[in-house]
């Protein structure tokens, strides 16, 4: 087991810990891109109100419901539709990493992680629920996304995905199960990777370019 990961049993008996459980929802798909493109598999992620990328999924109290009961719970406020989750979807349980918002110390956190497969029509009446029915719609959830796994001509798609800021370890997460899962080849997502972190470098430049735009006016008297 690699460090800060445990088992459910071991983060269950973990004293004085809160717990969050969060899910990657995924189903098979023919649909190509540009009617040429695989996009092979959707995964669903979701834009949270804090502008950064996440899995569904929030706090879960154990003394009160099990975790999966939570879970659901969770999903049915954040997808707006009732999905059950069970154990045989947990894959793994660790400590937040320490820089987590909302805990001082990470050791008193721990996050579990959920993988289930579903159908595409389900897949869709979930996207359609999370912009409809569900009460977080427009506050805690700003919208429902599905990540890209193919590169693009120009080399988007998967990188530029991975460029972007995410919550707590939901990166790791979606890469962790993209290779578990073998949803993407490993040499597929290590290209991805690499060009991910060129991405990240140019959007440094833009963001201080764009800054020197709106550089508060110095008063000459
Ligand atoms: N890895 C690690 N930590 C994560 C991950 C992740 N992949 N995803 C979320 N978290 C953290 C978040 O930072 C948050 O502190 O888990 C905690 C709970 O997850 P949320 O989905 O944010 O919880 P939820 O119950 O849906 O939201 C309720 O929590 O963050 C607060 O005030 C915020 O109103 C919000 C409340
Ligand atoms: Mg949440």
């Amino acid at each position: 087991m690699a460090s800060g990961q445990l088992s459910r049993a071991e983060a269950l008996a973990s004293p004085g810990c809160r717990h969050a459980c969060h899910v990657m929802l995924f189903s098979d798909t023919k649909i190509q891109l540009f009617g040429r493109i695989p996009i092979r598999h959707i995964i669903l992620m979701q834009m949270r109100f804090d502008g950064l990328l996440g899995f569904p999924g929030g706090f879960v109290n154990p003394l009160k419901e099990t975790l999966e009961t939570g879970l659901s719970r969770e999903l049915s406020e954040e997808l707006g539709v009732a999905l059950q989750i069970s154990v045989e979807d947990h894959v793994d349980s660790c400590h937040a990493p320490a820089s987590s918002p909302s805990s001082s110390s990470s050791s008193r956190f721990i996050t579990h992680f959920y993988v289930k497969k579903i159908e595409e029509e389900q897949i869709r009446e979930v996207e359609r629920a999370a912009a409809t029915t569900a009460t977080d719609h427009g506050h805690e959830v700003l919208g429902m996304v599905r990540v890209p796994l193919y590169t693009t001509k120009g080399g988007g798609g998967l990188s530029s995905f991975l460029s972007h800021s995410f919550i707590g370890n939901a990166r790791s997460q979606l890469v962790n199960t993209l290779l578990r899962f073998n949803l993407v080849a490993p040499e597929e997502l290590h290209k991805a990777l690499t060009h991910s972190m060129k991405i990240h470098t140019h959007t440094g430049e833009d963001l201080r370019a764009v800054t020197t735009l709106i550089k508060p006016k110095t008063k000459l008297f």
